[in-house]
């Protein structure tokens, strides 16, 4: 069989339709979605049952078709599996432990522990393996440390990660001794993952955008390239896609610097500029804002067009610049499926 569409982009060849799937498509706004969670009583349970994540993971393939399927998990399972308590508050997001200094650190699992709790993650894995369709490219995932931190510092969601980045410059030695542990035990949780059967991961630095100048050279470049060198060490051939979110110049350069076979954008910048200045060295990823898939309309043909357009040079991906939000319109991610495929 050929070779499937995102693995031949991520392979750096140029395809006449960019390959597509989308972040968060495993999501709120689909109806199938909430009534699955429902089942499985609350989103952490089901995270953590393998037969429903599958399930949940394969409704957006069958309901559109996507190139690739993102296993259904969250990047805070493995501080969870950390030892972290972990919780989610209805309406407001993740709750967690707080790590405060170097005995908070050191009190974490050691990281030959994270596969207790993370085993029904690969076992989700392995049945989405035989269950996919044959064309359907299946992508790993985890958080890069830094945005893991800022999570675990704060011990919850911050709009601009000021708990992490106190930590950062009042106590160097625990900050970086977090950083390392994270680094560490994301590659033993992504080469489970690839063990089990995914075929690309990707790192999800959600946050990196707040790093600056040498803080985002030594916090998000440097683990990302710890991350990929150390799994392409074990797996040559494994692609490897990260997303630098919101890293702005910090974008250019990026692959190259980390090893990475693929930087995927969000769309705090212009198709235009990064087929120019990211494009040009290999594969990417995006980037048409999310909010499209709630407003709809002619605005939504225009820019899925654009985005396609402008990367038509290169080996692209098609997604959205983040996550789709719980009040998009199912029947606008067919359009924005349409306009990528039918021209
Ligand atoms: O993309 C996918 O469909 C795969 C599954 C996935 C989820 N979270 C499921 C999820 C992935 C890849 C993530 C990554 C993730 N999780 C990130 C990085 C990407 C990003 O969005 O920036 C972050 C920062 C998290 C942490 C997290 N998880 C937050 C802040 C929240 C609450 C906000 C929200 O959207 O509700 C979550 C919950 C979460 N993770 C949901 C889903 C589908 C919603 C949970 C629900 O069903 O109520």
């Amino acid at each position: 069989m050929a070779k499937k569409t995102i693995l031949r982009a991520l392979a750096g060849e140029v395809l006449p339709t960019p390959p597509i799937w989308m972040m968060r498509q495993a999501g709120r706004y689909l109806p199938e979605y909430r009534a699955t969670r429902a089942q499985a009583g609350d989103f952490l349970k089901l995270c953590y049952n393998p037969e429903l994540a599958a399930e949940v993971t394969l409704q957006p393939i069958r309901r559109y078709g996507f190139d690739a399927a993102i296993l259904f998990a969250d990047i805070l399972l493995l501080p969870q599996a950390l030892g972290a308590d972990l919780w989610f508050e209805t309406g407001e997001g993740p709750r967690l432990s707080t790590i405060t200094d170097m005995a908070g650190v050191k009190a974490l699992r050691p990281r030959a522990e994270i596969h207790e709790t993370l085993n029904p993650i690969y076992e989700t894995v392995r049945i989405l393996r035989r269950e996919l369709p044959a064309e359907t490219t299946l992508i790993g995932f985890a958080g890069a440390p830094w945005t893991v931190a800022t999570y675990m510092v704060a011990g919850r969601g911050t709009p601009d990660q000021a708990p992490a980045h106190k930590l950062k410059d009042t106590d160097r030695a625990a900050f970086v001794a977090l950083i390392d542990v994270l680094t560490e035990a994301t590659i033993d949780y992504l080469a489970a993952q690839v063990e089990a059967g995914a075929e690309v991961v990707k790192i999800f630095d959600s946050w990196a955008g707040s790093l600056k100048g040498a803080d985002f050279t030594d916090f998000a470049l440097a683990p990302a390239k710890r991350i990929t060198e150390a799994l392409k060490a074990r797996y040559p051939d494994l692609p490897v896609i990260a997303f630098p979110r919101e890293a702005g110049q910090g974008y250019i350069g990026f692959a190259k610097a980390t090893g990475a076979d693929c930087v995927a954008l969000d769309n705090s910048v212009t198709p235009e500029w990064a087929a120019e200045h990211v494009q040009v060295d290999g594969c990417v990823q995006g980037n048409l804002a999310s909010s499209h898939m709630v407003s709809g309309g002619q605005a939504l043909i225009d820019e899925t067009r654009r985005v396609v357009k402008a990367f038509s040079k290169g080996p692209h991906i098609f997604n959205l610049g983040h996550g789709i939000t719980p009040d998009a319109d199912p029947d606008n991610v067919l359009r924005m499926i349409e306009a990528v495929r039918g021209g």
